[in-house]
């Protein structure tokens, strides 16, 4: 006999290839962030049906909300079930708040307890979702790479990042005991018109006070919503896909190139000395990191998958992002 998920595959082939297809169920944690409502408008073109697990009822015709409460370990019946994708996003902002000791354990625990309790969630379901694609970030790799190119399979850092990264993955592999195929996107600094490190990037050069941070070597790599949007879908799609991927555009920038082309992309001045590291150190603490450290990470993985970026350079994503 046919099993359940032989079957649902039947089923699904079926709906699509005739005319009765029924939309297939994505829900995303985190799904009202930054990236989680760009991916909500591109699935939803796309022709799903988008759930968000929130700690918040927000009023969307268009995409149904589910509450959780991670620290109670409460998810709101129902949420997951008949899901066939599960989008990980959640997660406390790294960039919004100073890290201090009690945060720290916010931006851990908003990514292992809800993890773990999406992991729970999936253990409890007769019919298991398609794929689990679940957020990481290449802080995994550790700010102190250097020039050092980044692979999956290079191993991870020792600061606050890297261990926040493993210990998320870790929780996520879970779903792999449950039989429901695991992708991890170690995603870079997404670049976006909506909001993000673009924006804070961007604010001293709108001021005409843009200048490289640090000693500017430092490597930053990206990515594009738009491309990290279809990597997601990709992964979604691609049956083959499993494991840790990159996801991040194949040109890496140092630090003082993006600042050259963030400015020219503005068309605002270049010219003043780079903002002395350790200045950034007394104003940021820690979280200094996120643009002090470096990270030069391959995108290889993911174009081997097949996987096609719309923007492989830094000057034209930046030249559509800020024109329209
Ligand atoms: N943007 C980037 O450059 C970037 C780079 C690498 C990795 N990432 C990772 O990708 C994920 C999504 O990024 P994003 O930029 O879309 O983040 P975001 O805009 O900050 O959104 C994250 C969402 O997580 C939920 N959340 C916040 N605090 C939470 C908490 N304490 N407990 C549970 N949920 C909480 C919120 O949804 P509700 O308010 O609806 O609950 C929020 O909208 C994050 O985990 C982030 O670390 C992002």
């Amino acid at each position: 006999m046919m099993n359940i998920r032989g079957r649902q595959g039947l089923q699904r082939y079926y709906f699509t290839e005739n005319f009765f297809s029924m939309p297939e169920k994505v829900v995303i944690s985190g799904g009202s962030g930054l990236i989680g409502s760009h991916l909500s408008r591109l699935l939803l073109k796309e022709g799903y049906q988008v759930a968000h697990l929130s700690r918040s009822i927000r009023e969307d015709k268009s995409i149904k909300h589910y509450l959780w409460d991670v620290e109670q370990g409460k998810i709101e019946e129902g949420a997951l079930a008949g899901a066939d994708y599960v989008i990980n996003l959640a997660g406390a902002s790294l960039a919004d708040h100073r890290w201090s000791a009690p945060y720290k354990q916010t931006v851990i625990r908003s990514r292992t307890a809800s993890t773990e309790l999406l992991v729970r969630e999936l253990a409890r379901l007769k019919i298991k979702p398609r794929a689990f694609i679940s957020a990481s970030a290449i802080g995994y790799y550790g700010g102190d790479r250097g020039d050092e190119l980044l692979r999956e399979q290079s191993g991870a850092g020792q600061d606050f990042m890297a261990s926040v990264c493993r210990a998320w993955e870790n929780a996520a592999e879970g779903v792999e005991e449950e039989g429901v195929r695991l992708v991890v996107l170690r995603i870079g600094v997404v670049l976006s018109p909506d909001g993000g490190a673009l924006k804070q990037l961007m604010l001293p050069f709108r001021l005409g006070l843009g200048a490289p941070l640090g000693n500017g070597r430092q490597y930053m790599s990206w990515i594009h919503i738009d491309d990290l949007c279809q990597v997601i879908l990709t992964a979604m799609r691609d049956d083959k896909m499993q494991g840790a991927y990159n996801a991040v555009a194949p040109e890496p920038v140092t630090n003082a190139h993006f600042s050259e082309v963030l400015a020219a992309a503005l068309d605002k001045p270049y010219f003043l000395p780079s903002v002395p590291g350790k200045l950034m150190k007394l104003a940021l603490g820690e979280r200094a990191v996120v643009v002090l450290g470096s990270a030069k990470v391959s995108a290889d993985k993911l174009l081997k998958a097949g996987y096609t970026f719309r923007y492989q350079e830094l000057e034209p994503a930046l030249q559509q992002l800020l024109t329209e």
